[in-house]
């Protein structure tokens, strides 16, 4: 059930049932040659959609702009700084707060996103903690997990590409792109082949080490038929991890 897609009605009838709801987050940053600008914001949405089907649950409208400062010297990336994206959760939530919502359940596609999330569910806490004691509030409860990290999906995709997965604009996510957009497949040749690796700065920096904005990676070996594979082992993965947290 999509919350974009609902009625009041409806959603006060599904808070009879449930206090949880799953929060799609991403990014909107350069994916190297052959990578769509928005993978990072498609995966955990288009994973969010099917889970939200499989469990009845509530799926919030998807954060598609997250921290991405170093990916801004490449044509199209945008970001929010960290303490721009810490209020965004932060309003998220306490509108949410507002209708009854207790479980918040990111379903995080960018591994950029995860400090400043985090940060953010800090400052959740901190709003009840520091509230005066014994006031009547609600038992709240914040979950981020990388949909690359759900059981099974990183074991599947060094079995499907070995190495060659790389950090960034991985096989994995390209490929999960290509199965559920295949009207939105990109060919380029990658050179070198493999992608070189390590850590970075800032923009500049990155565009230095990475020139043409993969690391580790050969996305060329990204498929359809992989993307559904790993579609498939995160939704199971997801799954089980939504269904214990919502309990
Ligand atoms: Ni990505």
């Amino acid at each position: 059930m999509e919350l974009r897609f609902s009625t009041w009605q409806e959603v006060d009838a599904y808070l009879q049932g449930s206090k949880a709801i799953i929060l799609p987050i991403g990014s909107t940053e350069q994916h190297g040659p052959n990578g769509l600008i928005g993978t990072d914001a498609l995966c955990p949405e288009s994973l969010a959609v099917a889970l939200g089907e499989k469990t009845g649950a509530l799926v919030a409208p998807t954060i598609a702009v997250g921290m991405a400062q170093h990916h801004l010297r490449f044509a199209g990336s945008i970001t929010l700084r960290p303490s721009t994206l810490i209020a965004v959760i932060l309003d998220t939530v306490n509108s949410l707060l507002q209708h009854g919502f207790e479980r918040f359940y990111f379903l995080n596609g960018h591994g950029g996103n995860v400090a400043t999330v985090n940060a953010a569910f800090a400052e959740i806490y901190a709003q009840f903690s520091m509230a005066t004691a014994g006031a009547d509030r609600p038992a709240v409860r914040c979950k981020i997990v990388n949909w690359w990290e759900a059981e099974g999906v990183m074991a599947l995709s060094k079995e499907l590409f070995g190495e060659a997965d790389g950090s960034h604009a991985t096989c994995g996510e390209v490929s999960l792109t290509q199965f559920v957009y295949p009207h939105s497949i990109k060919t380029a040749e990658m050179d070198p082949p493999i992608a070189p690796s390590g850590t970075f700065y800032d923009a500049t920096d990155f565009r230095q080490r990475y020139p043409d904005g993969r690391i580790g990676s050969n996305p060329s070996l990204a498929s359809p038929a992989a993307g559904e594979k790993l579609f498939n082992k995160a939704l199971a993965g997801l799954e089980k991890s939504y269904r214990e947290f919502s309990a």
